[in-house]
């Protein structure tokens, strides 16, 4: 069977070609010129797979898709506190390279925009390395993200350099501040060799997915980050990542994104998939035009919304039945899928709601196939108080999806590999 993805992104691609509008970046001749007809469209799933249409392979530069990757560096390397000292996270509701610094203290609004981005750049490492050293920090860290090693333009960033005025402008800022406290034109420097990093659209399809894999590269199996630091970038993409243009993508796709000058957008669906879209031609706010349409594409097409709502918790349950009958009749509470807080609750309730009269209960996990830290803890108490009521109660786990299945406190529980087991008359022999 042909794959079914590439031929849907191919014919998606097809449908957004025509759209002509836009300019590619203007402020240097390297990104002027570069060519407007590439369009190309990733997928990168949590096994390592990579779907793919279009010019997927062909190298840009990552520009500020740099900027949520080096953040999680620099959370990783220095802890939330320091970064947060210097960096805040609300969304500036301006360009890109607005000198958006908070009145009183100087602190940039956030790390998506220039202001915060260079401060992070300052940030990735130890405090003691070389900017040498900070850089080298800087294209490992994307390169394990990415899960092959990275290089970069050395064209772009001498061409970039020239004309970092407003950079400059922005870290002279930052450093009349103490924001940043060691050379302006350093960091500066540091940072332009971080936009010029070159990627491919698969490449960042796969950064992309590190991101919705809770920050371990799908193809290497390496944990570049920890999930506590992808949390809070997947959080500032999503109220951030796209500008000023943050609020109509958070409403319209749905989906933590970041877009760069060089045409590259990636988006990343926590535990789903890392997309990214390269074509060069930018709106106003400084993203990819057809970037844009393909993600309102697919995001519409195939449900990918994070605000999306779940299937009901209501069908963790799936039957309230009795086994047998007379002093060996066998409650049955049988579950199913994963299980969340939601989901634990409507077990709860159940109980509560419908206390059991048979002395035997079981809640029955056959086809169960998650249950989260909170789901596991309201299982169990719910055994607890059943045994402490003077209830028998039996787990059927035979996949022992239950971790430590131990009420404790006075709680009980047997665990079984089947409801028949379960059910067998106190005594009798197999
Ligand atoms: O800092 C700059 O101006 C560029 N090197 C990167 C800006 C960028 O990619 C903005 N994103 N759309």
């Amino acid at each position: 069977m042909r794959p079914i993805i590439p031929d849907y992104l191919a014919e998606v691609l097809g449908d957004v070609e025509p759209d002509a509008s836009g300019e590619p970046a203007g402020y240097i001749p390297e990104l002027a010129t570069a060519d407007t007809k590439y369009l190309g469209a990733a997928f990168a799933m949590l096994d390592g797979e990579v779907y793919g249409s279009g010019d997927i392979d062909i190298e840009f530069t990552i520009q500020s898709i740099s900027k949520p990757f080096v953040y999680a560096l620099a959370l990783s390397d220095r802890g939330f506190d320091s970064v947060l000292a210097k960096v805040g996270v609300e969304p500036s509701g301006e360009a890109f390279n607005e000198i958006s610094l908070e009145s009183d203290t100087g602190r940039p609004l956030n790390p998506m925009i220039n202001a915060g981005a260079i401060t992070v750049h300052s940030l990735a490492g130890a405090e003691d390395l070389d900017p040498a050293g900070r850089v080298e920090r800087v294209l490992r860290g994307l390169s394990a993200f990415a899960g092959r090693r990275l290089k970069m333009d050395e064209a772009v960033y001498a061409s970039e350099i020239e004309h970092a005025h407003r950079n400059l402008a922005i870290a002279h800022m930052l450093r009349s501040h103490d924001i940043l406290t060691g050379d302006a034109r350093t960091v500066v420097d540091g940072y332009t060799r971080q936009c010029s990093v070159l990627v491919t659209a698969r490449d960042l399809a796969m950064m992309a997915a590190t991101l919705a894999n809770r920050g371990m590269n799908p193809l290497s199996g390496e944990q570049v980050v920890p999930e506590a630091v992808v949390r809070q970038v997947l959080s500032v993409m999503f109220s951030c990542g796209m500008y000023d243009a943050a609020g109509d993508w958070g409403t319209q796709v749905g989906i933590p994104a970041k877009s760069g000058v060089a045409g590259g957008l990636i988006g990343a669906l926590p535990g789903q998939v890392g997309i990214a879209t390269f074509s060069p031609r930018l709106d106003v706010h400084g993203n990819s035009v057809r970037g844009v349409s393909l993600f309102e594409r697919f995001s519409s097409d195939m449900g990918l919304h994070v605000m999306e709502v779940p299937p009901a918790a209501l069908a963790v349950l799936r039957s309230n039945h009795v086994v047998g009958s007379g002093p060996n009749a066998l409650r049955v509470l049988e579950l199913q899928g994963g299980i969340g807080f939601a989901g634990a609750e409507r077990v709860v309730k159940e109980a509560v709601d419908n206390p059991p009269s048979e002395v035997k209960v079981a809640l029955d996990l056959t086809r169960v196939y998650s249950i989260d830290d909170v789901a596991r803890r309201m299982l169990l108490e719910i055994a607890r108080r059943l045994t402490l009521s003077g209830h028998d109660v039996y787990l059927v786990d035979p996949e022992s999806i239950m971790k430590d299945p131990d009420p404790g406190d006075g709680g009980r529980v047997t665990v079984v590999d089947s409801v028949d087991q379960a059910a067998i008359p106190m005594g009798a022999v197999q």
